[in-house]
């Protein structure tokens, strides 16, 4: 059976590791990607989604703009340079694709009009800012009744902040559209959060041999993915991390999830909120194990998966 995918991206380094994943996946139909602000503003993140597919061959996927700034219209947190001020790792591409190529529609109708011509059928996987999912489900409250699933990445779990000292990027950039998220979506949700990530992430010595791969998908990921890989590796971005060193690609964990059955070896069911109004832990997400909030939907929250079936992922995303 295909696993019908709608793909909510702010594309950066690990955004386009995550969709390359999913265009690798045989069972997999990417029925359309969506782009939200987050990495980067948003014209260089639908830029570079379309260069992603191109060098995957797959410019036939509907490109949706969506929206540039959180709900709240003011952008405190950027994911500064990690990325690159361009969101790929400032490399020229003289040849990247036009954005004549996007769709008219935006990205919040092209989720309600998706996922409703297939309901039930349609997972949706979110690896930035929740601000498209956000204003899908208000302007339709049914949405989450017709979606398979929804797979995130972003939150954490034990509040380690990789922005602020309580804060994970995507949820930082906008603690509101993660609120509603966390509150209307009651279709099955699959959270990879910041420390899981960190505690799946893989040796340096696999991310060599993942590059070495002699195809054009790796050259280009290998170029794009330089300037990350040197900023993981200093002092500075060691702090951040809840495991040690290690190749942290964050959003293909949300991706991985979706696609792959057998990945998932530990989670556990829980209601989830996010924090709006703590001076240090706005946009942290709250684990309710003792059922304060008397919230009947509870989500998954990843803990330990598959690593060999991980790596087979990442690596058939560049063959
Ligand atoms: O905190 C990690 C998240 O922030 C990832 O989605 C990465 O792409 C950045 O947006």
């Amino acid at each position: 059976m295909m696993k019908k995918l709608i793909l909510d991206v702010d594309t950066g380094v690990d955004d386009a590791q995550a969709i390359m994943m999913a265009l690798a996946a045989p069972n997999v139909e990417i029925l359309g990607i969506t782009c939200t602000h987050g990495n980067t503003i948003l014209q260089n993140i639908l830029k570079n989604t379309l260069r992603v597919l191109k060098v995957c061959n797959r410019l036939d996927i509907p490109v949706y703009p969506g929206f540039n700034e959180p709900l709240l219209g003011r952008k405190v947190h950027v994911a500064g340079d990690f990325h690159g001020k361009d969101g790929l790792g400032d490399v020229p591409d003289p040849d990247a694709p036009g954005l004549q190529l996007l769709q008219e529609m935006n990205a919040v109708q092209a989720i309600i009009s998706i996922v409703s011509k297939y309901p039930g059928e349609v997972s949706l996987v979110a690896t930035g800012p929740l601000t498209n999912l956000a204003l899908a489900v208000k302007m339709d409250p049914t949405l989450p009744t017709k979606l398979k699933g929804l797979y995130i990445m972003g939150g954490n779990i034990e509040s380690r902040g990789n922005t602020t000292a309580c804060g994970e990027f995507n949820f930082l950039a906008d603690p509101e559209a993660a609120y509603i998220v966390l509150d209307c979506y009651t279709c099955p949700t699959t959270i990879a959060s910041w420390e899981f990530s960190c505690r799946n992430s893989l040796p340096w010595s696999f991310c060599d041999t993942w590059l070495a791969q002699k195809t054009p998908k790796a050259r280009f990921m290998e170029s794009i993915s330089a300037h990350t890989r040197k900023i993981a590796q200093t002092d500075r971005f060691q702090k951040e991390l809840v495991a040690g060193p290690g190749f942290n690609t964050c959003d293909t964990y949300a991706v991985a999830a979706a696609i792959c059955d057998n990945l998932v070896t530990e989670s556990e069911e829980v209601a989830v909120t996010v924090e709006l109004e703590g001076q240090h832990t706005r946009g942290m997400m709250v684990l309710d194990y003792i059922d304060v909030l008397h919230k009947k939907h509870k989500v998954t929250i990843l803990k330990k998966i598959d690593i060999e079936v991980f790596k087979q992922l990442l690596i058939n995303a560049l063959k």
